[in-house]
Order: structure tokens, then sequence, then C-alpha cells
């Protein structure tokens, strides 16, 4: 595996937020930011990485209240979904592809939290947002949000291999980080075969 990952805890809210980096070169994109700059410099710079990409899941304010500025700070480059509404530098479609030195980071769109919600997947690992939780998944009652769209977006992430370590926008779950094939034996919302069973879980 060409990346290693950092995951952070930020704010009052239980968010996640990730350092992911390639080995080598030592490139790194942030996901999501939370509100704060200051942890996440202190990481980058004791690592030595060079932020090249700040990526917003999705655009609720507890993801990315601080990503601009930590983006400027670092001189890296703001990246979003177009349907996230935010006025990024890179603007992002399903399936695009954004190098980070020897690696690659592929945009997965899971719309159903909020339009534009994406994942991101470097071939191991599995960048969830609010999308999938450990043990849950996100909220569709919110503007934007669709139980349709989620429990289609779902069904896509769980074609990915079993061994993918899901890193998830909330520390909701029993354990901060799980693989894809114990979140398919264990997590209700993966066990739901259709969507009105999906419908029904509380
Ligand atoms: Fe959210």
């Amino acid at each position: 595996m060409a990346t290693s990952v950092i995951q952070l805890k930020v704010g009052n809210m239980e968010n996640f937020v990730y350092i992911v980096f390639d080995r080598r070169t030592k490139q790194a994109a942030l996901i999501d930011s939370g509100w704060e700059t200051k942890p996440i410099k202190k990481e980058l710079e004791e690592k030595g990485l060079k932020l090249l990409y700040a990526i917003a899941t999705h655009e609720h304010f507890d993801h990315i209240s601080s990503l601009e500025d930590i983006a400027r700070e670092m001189n890296a480059m703001t990246v979003a979904h177009r349907l996230s509404g935010i006025g990024a530098d890179l603007i992002v479609e399903d399936n695009d592809k954004i190098d980070l030195g020897d690696s690659v980071l592929q945009i997965i769109h899971t719309p159903g939290h909020t339009p534009g919600s994406i994942c991101i997947y470097d071939g191991s690992n599995l960048f969830t947002g609010d999308t999938l939780f450990i043990g849950t998944c996100g909220r569709t009652d919110l503007p934007g949000g669709s139980d349709e769209q989620l429990f289609n977006s779902l069904r896509r992430l769980m074609e990915l291999p079993d061994d993918t370590v899901i890193y998830p926008g909330h520390d909701y779950g029993p354990v901060p980080y799980r693989k894809m094939g114990e979140e398919k034996r264990l997590n209700p919302v993966l066990l739901a075969r259709s969507l009105s069973d999906f419908r029904m879980i509380p």
C-alpha cells in the first residue's frame, strides 16, 4: 500500500478528519477539516508532509468550516463535488481521479445524505464522510437528503473489496474504523436487501 492515513478527531460533534499521504513523495490530501487549522498543520509539519488538496466530503459546516483557511495557509487547492455548492478550486465529478505522488484518489459520488456528497477511495482506504458510518449511515432528513439515493450509494460502496478500510466522517460507532467485510456483516444499513427494508431501520 502506497498511502498512509492519519485520523484526527476535531470539535465537539465527534467529527473525524483525515490526512492521507503518499509514503514515498509525502504529498498529502486533507479530507474534511472541521473548524480548526492548528492540529492539522501540526501533523503535516511533524511528518514533513506537503498538502496539495483539501477535499470536502460534503458541504455541512461541521466538515468544512476551516477548509478554505487551511488550504490557503498551506498553498493547497480546495476540492468539492459540483452539487455541493462549495466554490472549490477544483470541482470534481464521479470517477474523477486525483494524483497524489505515486498514489491516486478516486472520487465516488454518493448522493443521499446530501446531493453533492462524495467518498474518496485510494485503492485500500475509503473515506466516507456522512454517507457511511461504522454501524450506521448518514441521515437523510436534512435539505437535499434522499433515502433512495443513499440506499443506492451504499450498494455501490459495497462492491469495493472486503478488505477496504472504512474511515467515516464521525466517531459514531463501536470502533473508529473497520473493514468493509465486517461492515457488511454487522451494519444493519448494509444488511438491508431492499429500499423498503432500508427505510424500516430505526
Ligand atoms: Fe453532514
